[in-house]
């Protein structure tokens, strides 16, 4: 049953129709489609994208699944779709792209592809670097496995950059939507600030106030995120072995979209992610209520995704026919916030 056009308007930002395809399945929020980000990126009305938070295939010497670009052409190809995000951002919108290291092929040198970015994107497409991260795993496995198991040359290689790019000097942005516990010593200071210290001018220069001891909500973040990728029980995973289908290798944490989505955008907002994947990043949107889109170029993928939308009330029967509809090209509607599904034919009612 291939269909061409939405079956059903739903209040979004954007009018999906100009598309040109139908979503393989979408919810009340967003939708996900299955193709080259490339082509579909083009077909978004300029300027309509407050947030394009991605990770793409990276520059790896050994080929994955999904097909990475070697790292000569990286910087060229992955500018091409930066060209295209450019034009389809708002004026304060935001392009947060994570990078991981590699190495040179057959040598303990690492690749530089990951700076080239920033420097190409800033110097030839117009965008700013509003913020360099550091996404901290330490659940991540030691590799490249020669340098650092065998040969015990170079340390174990934990640490991706997350480049926040923006479309101007002062993109959206919100660090109060973020804040961090206290730690532990400045909430003994929250209780009893008389006791805990004394207000004094510090040797650094730093005039330590007594407004030192306001209570804020929490801590201000810092741009090293410390999250782990070790998430085991989520009903992704959970369906994906029940039906016997290999989860995405290479998933968000879905705290690191989550921290993204809150600091950057509102909700309401339009939030899109070129390389879907697993669309982590969809469902982390769906739930701070923004509006999403999620482009990925692997049908299998895709299909999976939607597992990330669906609820444990459904049976794995009902995961698999709808794994099986998009696989076969029939757009499914999943009702959100609830969770209900619904499937496209029943909506047509
Ligand atoms: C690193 S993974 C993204 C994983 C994702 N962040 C998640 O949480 O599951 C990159 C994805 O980009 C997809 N991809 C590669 N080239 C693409 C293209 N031209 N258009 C759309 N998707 C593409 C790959 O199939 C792969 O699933």
């Amino acid at each position: 049953m291939p269909t061409q056009t939405l079956p059903l308007q739903i209040d979004f930002p954007i009018d999906l129709n100009k598309i040109g395809v139908a979503p393989a399945y979408r919810t009340q929020l967003g939708a996900a489609y299955l193709g080259d980000s490339l082509a579909l990126l083009k077909k978004l009305p300029d300027e309509s994208i407050n947030l394009v938070l991605t990770s793409p295939p990276f520059a790896l010497q050994r080929e994955k699944e999904y097909g990475n670009q070697n790292q000569a052409n990286y910087v060229q190809w992955l500018s091409e779709f930066a060209t295209v995000v450019y034009q389809k951002l708002k004026p304060d919108g935001s392009f947060v792209l994570d990078l991981g290291g590699a190495y040179e092929k057959g040598k303990p040198v690492r690749s530089l592809y990951n700076f080239r970015i920033p420097i190409h994107f800033c110097d030839e497409i117009g965008f700013f670097l509003a913020e360099d991260f550091y996404w901290f795993n330490p659940s991540k496995l030691p590799s490249p496995i020669e340098w650092v198991n065998k040969r015990k040359i170079r340390a174990k290689d934990s640490v991706n950059t997350v480049w926040w790019f923006s479309k101007s000097e002062f993109p959206k942005s919100d660090v109060t939507n973020v804040l961090t516990e206290y730690s532990d010593r400045m909430k003994k200071l929250l209780d009893d600030p008389e006791k805990f210290y004394d207000p004094k001018k510090r040797p650094s220069g730093h005039d330590i106030s007594a407004n030192f001891s306001k209570n804020n909500g929490g801590a201000i973040p810092s741009n090293l995120l410390q999250i782990s990728n070790s998430e085991s029980n989520s009903l992704y995973l959970r369906a994906c072995k029940a039906l016997d289908i290999k989860p995405h290798p290479a998933r968000f944490p879905s705290k690191l979209p989550e921290f993204f989505i809150r600091f950057l955008t509102d909700p309401g907002d339009v939030v899109l992610d070129i390389f879907a994947g697993s669309n982590t990043t969809g469902s982390i949107a769906d739930i701070e209520k923004r509006h999403w889109l999620a482009f990925e170029s692997d049908r299998q993928y895709l299909a999976a995704s939607s597992f990330r939308f669906l609820s444990d009330q459904d049976s794995s029967e009902d995961w698999m026919e709808i794994y099986q509809r998009i696989l076969f090209n029939q757009p499914v509607m999943i009702e959100s916030p609830n969770r209900q599904l619904q499937l496209f034919e029943k909506l047509r009612k």
